[in-house]
């Protein structure tokens, strides 16, 4: 369906708005009855309130065809100037796209209207008049860029592709928390103002602390370690903080962190879960979705596997195929767009040397270089790093020197590991990049309500 933004008015000077505010009528006491999803032709006859904004209007001869849209769809008014008096079809001319009306009438069945029924309207109120056409045509066939967008985001998500992709961010989250919920896992909240950086420095906003300096978290890896010492299972999904100095598709500067850890597992344990809760997601988006995914044309294939690749063997695919990497150091763009074409869905990459990984991931034993650790990817996306941790006070205070972290600034959380913190793993998911997966979404803005990197701190 297209929309045109016919009839609307522009830039309106002050005058002119306190005119239109003087035609604008109260909401008293109506109320919905219908969204545009409940109704259906079984509904032919009844009386009915609907509510919403004009995606489109069309004048012809004497009828007046309004598409009204709500938050779950459309649906269609049909004005017969023969129907519903002067006074009301004139009113009905001066209505424009994006225009805020309810309307109280008559549903009629009809096979060709959204939802198979149309609206024969008895009484009209204009509640708020679009005075401004937005930036961009927002229901063109071109979809103007990102950045045009965000100028006027709010107006921006009433694009039906952007309905889409937000009900299944919806989904997505509602299925991770169950999830989880229904494993036995507690969901936590963690402060979001720290003392001390957890996954590198450089990537850190700074902020006054009252006269103290503080930065905003980058994840919530240390207190969720510290809270399985309480309830051995648990997960926050909440925001992430990070400084991200380069401009990509795929970084934001905030993000929603889905963190899960638990006692008495490991690493490969960590892996399971995540595997299996990711299914479990696309389960219920591609059941829940069916609409959302149409209009994105959209489907997301699973592999039967989530295939575990170590990191030597990793460094054998991309030798074997020209591309000679140093052990030791981290893969590069070029790598994971070769290692997507070798394997284009979900997959881990497990056992990094331990140089690659932060302080708190353990070693595999004493005199290793590797790390239980491992990246979820797909394709050539880093979905999720997760690994076990080091439960030793001594050698975490002894990995934190390696990283040239200075101890002392962690006290608060060393001296917990005294109290007996048992063997325990986790991992953190972005939660954006997986909503990238699962709408097809090839920016992280386009899954993002109101995005922030280096050029947005508005809107
Ligand atoms: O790989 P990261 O940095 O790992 C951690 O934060 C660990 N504390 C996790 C753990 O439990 N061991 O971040 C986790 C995930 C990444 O894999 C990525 O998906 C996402 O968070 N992420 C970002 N998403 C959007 N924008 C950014 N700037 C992101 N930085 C990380
Ligand atoms: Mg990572």
């Amino acid at each position: 369906m297209r929309f045109g933004l016919c009839g609307l008015m522009h830039i309106t000077s002050g005058r002119r708005r306190r005119s239109l505010d003087s035609k604008l009528d109260k909401l008293d006491d109506w109320r919905r009855t219908h969204y545009s999803s409940d109704l259906s032709p079984q509904l032919d006859g009844k009386e009915s309130v609907v509510f919403g904004w004009i995606a489109s209007i069309r004048h012809q001869g004497n009828i007046t065809f309004i598409i009204l849209a709500d938050k779950d769809g459309f649906m269609q008014i049909t004005v017969k100037r023969d129907e519903v008096g002067e006074e009301f079809y004139e009113k009905v001319q001066r209505l424009g796209a994006h225009t805020s009306i309810g309307v109280k009438g008559v549903l009629r069945a009809i096979s060709k209207a959204p939802n198979g029924v149309e609206m024969l309207p008895k009484e009209i109120k204009i509640l708020s008049f679009a005075t401004l056409n937005p930036p961009t045509s927002l229901y063109g066939r071109r979809l103007p860029s990102v950045d045009k967008r965000l100028e006027i985001r709010a107006v921006d998500l009433r694009r039906p592709a952007a309905q889409a992709v937000f009900k299944i961010r919806q989904e997505a989250l509602k299925a991770l928390r169950a999830h989880l919920i229904e494993n036995g896992y507690h969901e936590v909240h963690t402060p979001k103002i720290i003392s001390s950086a957890t996954e590198g420095g450089a990537a850190l906003f700074p902020l006054l602390y009252y006269n103290k300096e503080a930065f905003l978290t980058q994840s919530p890896q240390l207190y969720k370690e510290q809270l399985v010492m309480a309830f051995e299972k648990v997960f926050e999904i909440g925001p992430a903080f990070r400084a991200e100095q380069s401009r990509t598709l795929t970084h934001l500067s905030e993000f929603i962190s889905v963190d899960v850890e638990e006692a008495y597992v490991d690493y490969r344990d960590s892996m399971n879960r995540l595997e299996s809760m990711i299914r479990e997601v696309v389960k219920e988006v591609s059941e829940r979705c069916v609409n959302e995914l149409k209009t994105l044309g959209y489907c997301l294939e699973m592999p039967q596997e989530f295939k575990r690749y170590s990191y030597d063997e990793v460094l054998d695919i991309l030798s074997g195929l020209g591309y000679k990497l140093d052990w030791g150091e981290d893969l590069g763009s070029t790598h994971l767009s070769v290692l997507a074409e070798v394997n284009p869905s979900f997959y881990f990459i497990v056992d990094w040397p331990a140089q690659t990984k932060p302080f708190y991931i353990a070693p595999k034993d004493k005199y290793s270089k590797l790390s239980e650790s491992f990246d979820l990817m797909f394709g050539s996306l880093e979905i999720a790093s997760g690994g076990t941790r080091v439960s030793s006070r001594r050698l975490l205070e002894k990995r934190l020197k390696e990283k040239g972290l200075n101890p002392k600034s962690f006290t608060y959380h060393l001296k917990v590991f005294d109290y007996g913190m048992p063997p325990h793993s986790g991992f953190g998911l972005g939660f954006e990049r997986l909503l990238m997966i699962l709408t097809g979404q090839s920016n992280i803005r386009d899954v993002t309500y109101f995005p922030r990197d280096q050029r947005h701190l508005t809107p």
